[in-house]
């Protein structure tokens, strides 16, 4: 069993002081860096793009995880890879997941796949073996801070047999109120990355946070 990656999510620190937050969470053990990048129409809220994106490249040799909650992410695949992301998050519930993908993969970039609360996890099945990782969402997209909902955690545990079903090592993700008291139920149900906004960067502590996820 590999160890528990964590990945702070940006939406949650402060914009104003990104640099020094961004090493604040590096010093403090994350694994990865998690941008939530939102259009205001796939979800109901705008948050940052690609030129925030290319500023925390300047300030971080961190793995960047960009989650793109956009419409129509295809016309951006390029200019996030320009801009510094390492590996893209898109959303089952597009319309032309497989052309998403595939541009994607064609630029050279790792590829995750998330699945809304709404939609049942078994969408993700028929893109398994192109995938880099899966995210799970426990909340709705659009926003940080919400209560993290348990359902997601059936979810896991199903994605996670149907991988092993397959044979394949898809490391899977969960995204949404993630924090210290629920984060061990996330790791037995299978959660191979936590992803972590408020819990993170309201702490006092974020290192004793980030221990805390992983476990
Ligand atoms: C929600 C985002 C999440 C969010 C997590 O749309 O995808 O990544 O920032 O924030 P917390 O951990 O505060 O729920
Ligand atoms: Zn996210």
């Amino acid at each position: 069993m590999n160890a528990t990656r964590i990945g702070p999510s940006l939406l949650a620190a402060d914009f104003a002081h990104l640099a020094d937050d961004i090493e604040r969470v590096e010093r403090g053990g994350a694994d990865f860096l998690h941008l939530d990048v939102m259009d205001g129409h796939f979800v109901p809220n705008i948050s940052f793009g690609l030129p925030v994106v290319a500023a925390v490249r300047q300030t971080t040799r961190l793995e960047l995880n960009t989650h793109l909650m956009l419409q129509d992410p295809l016309p951006f695949i390029g200019p996030f890879k320009e801009a510094g992301s390492d590996s893209l998050v898109v959303h089952v519930e597009l319309e032309s997941v497989q052309a998403v993908l595939d541009a994607i993969r064609q630029h050279g970039l790792q590829c995750g796949l998330a699945v809304n609360p709404s939609t049942p996890v078994s969408a993700l099945y028929p893109y398994l073996d192109e995938l880099n990782s899966a995210l799970v969402m426990s909340v709705e997209p659009g926003f940080g801070g919400q209560a993290f909902q348990p359902a997601a955690l059936d979810k896991i545990r199903d994605l996670c047999a149907e991988i092993e079903r397959r044979g394949l090592d898809i490391p899977v993700g969960i995204d949404g109120g993630v924090q210290p008291g629920n984060a061990a139920a996330c790791r037995r149900a299978g959660a191979q990355c936590l992803v972590a906004g408020s819990a993170v960067f309201s702490a006092q502590d974020p290192a004793r946070v980030i221990a805390d996820l992983r476990g």
